[in-house]
């Protein structure tokens, strides 16, 4: 049982990140703040843990590495908060996998994309996420979580299928 006294029943949130996010920390921190990928995914787990859920933590340089992961995430996860970093701007392969998902999707992004070059403008992820969150560094993992948490109560999914059916 966690903390807060909720019990940890739901599976948990698969949080993904893409290419060149390994070097968060050191990367241009001007523009992608100086917290590391690993200081991220704790404070994500902690966060995750307030609400009684769990966390699936992973970052890959591999566009089907990713695809992969997604695809475990429709059996084993119940929605998925994905910074596809470049691959947003490019990737039809996972725009296809979130498409077959069927679960939440939050994309997330350190950086503002939009106030960025123009390439960064156009997100293959924007067209299958459920909501979208850029430009507060880190906190936008932290807001992602939370958000998710109310996205995958009972409540929610039961409003989303309905809207589907
Ligand atoms: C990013 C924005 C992308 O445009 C870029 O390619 C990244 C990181 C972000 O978190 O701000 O690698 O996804």
């Amino acid at each position: 049982m966690a903390k807060s006294g909720k019990q940890n029943k739901a599976l948990p949130i698969y949080v993904l990140n893409g290419p060149t996010l390994n070097l968060l920390g050191t990367r241009e921190p001007e523009i992608y703040g100086r917290t590391t990928l690993a200081e991220i995914g704790r404070q994500v787990a902690a966060r995750a843990k307030t609400h009684g859920l769990g966390v699936v933590f992973r970052q890959s340089n591999h566009e089907g590495e990713l695809v992969d992961w997604i695809q475990e995430a429709r059996l084993k996860g119940s929605g998925v908060i994905l910074n596809a970093a470049a691959y947003t701007h490019t990737s039809v392969a996972i725009y296809d996998a979130l498409r077959s998902l069927e679960k939440p999707i939050i994309e997330v992004h350190l950086s503002n994309p939009h106030a960025r070059e123009p390439f960064r403008h156009r997100s293959f992820v924007s067209k299958v996420a459920t909501g979208v969150i850029c430009g507060l560094k880190e906190q936008g993992y932290l807001a992602a979580v939370d958000a998710m948490a109310v996205l995958i109560t009972p409540d929610a999914a039961a409003s989303r299928s309905k809207a589907q059916s």
